[in-house]
């Protein structure tokens, strides 16, 4: 997939939007900072380097981070309306955590963590347009994001560290000590982990399925159709014998109209 120029620049007023709409200061002026003085390689970056991985197309980092900040607000709503107490954290927090959660992606002050595959082979053959830049020492995303922020003089609180540090799930084995503990007083005392976990993975799943169905769409069944029992109904005259035989040992007139109208 490829964004057009347009779409690039749309994507990225879209996330400097949120920043003013979401962001509280002191904090906005140093985060609209940051974000302009990264620019050109936040708003070009991809968001993977491997094709099979999801966004690993220019302007697919900002695509995504959107992506995932709009899953968070819709689900924000549905853990709500479901019972979760949202007095745990603020929208200020889901937000300022979904729009840095990936952004240890970008690398180092200096270096940039992927930069064009310069392999043919592994470029043709593996689908990497693009490789990891040697020159930028290693340190997970979540780690090397919230180092990027305190860097730049802005604050997180204590909700916005522990989503970040977690936003991958138990897809990252060192995230057990905070989601797999089965001590109630040692769970995140907030949702907002779970909430930020949730959207990343829909944003992912989302744009993993946009690359990749299409590509599979010889092999795939036919369309999958709602099923409802009146197209049972209709179309098994195994099981319509079977209701009829079962509904002739009912005795009840009235029980037996209604099991016959299921
Ligand atoms: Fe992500």
């Amino acid at each position: 997939m490829n964004l057009t120029a347009e779409e690039i620049q749309n994507n990225w007023l879209r996330l400097i939007g949120f920043i003013e709409d979401h962001i509280s200061e002191p904090r906005k002026t140093k985060v609209l900072e940051f974000y302009k003085q990264y620019s050109e390689r936040l708003m070009l970056m991809p968001a993977a380097h491997k094709k099979e991985y999801h966004n690993a197309f220019p302007g697919g980092y900002v695509e995504h981070v959107n992506r995932v900040i709009t899953c968070a607000l819709h689900l924000h709503e549905l853990w709500g309306q479901m019972g979760a107490d949202l007095t745990t954290y603020t929208k200020e927090e889901l937000v300022f955590s979904a729009l840095n959660h990936d952004l240890g992606k970008m690398g180092s002050e200096e270096e940039e963590s992927y930069v064009p595959q310069t392999d043919n082979w592994r470029r043709e053959k593996l689908g990497e347009d693009y490789m990891f830049n040697t020159k930028v020492p290693f340190a997970s995303v979540p780690d090397r994001g919230l180092y990027l922020l305190q860097a730049h003089g802005i604050s997180y609180t204590f909700n916005e560290m522990l989503a970040i540090q977690t936003h991958d799930g138990l897809y990252d084995e060192a995230n057990k000590k905070y989601l797999m503990t089965y001590m109630p007083e040692q769970k995140p005392r907030t949702s907002l982990p779970f909430i930020l976990h949730q959207a990343d993975l829909m944003a992912s799943r989302i744009e993993f399925e946009r690359e990749w169905l299409p590509k599979f769409q010889n092999n795939l069944d036919t369309q999958k159709k709602s099923f409802t029992l009146d197209n049972n109904k209709k179309s098994s005259p195994i099981i319509s014998a079977t209701k009829a035989k079962a509904l002739s040992t009912i005795k009840s007139e009235g029980l037996k109209t209604l099991l016959d109208n299921l």
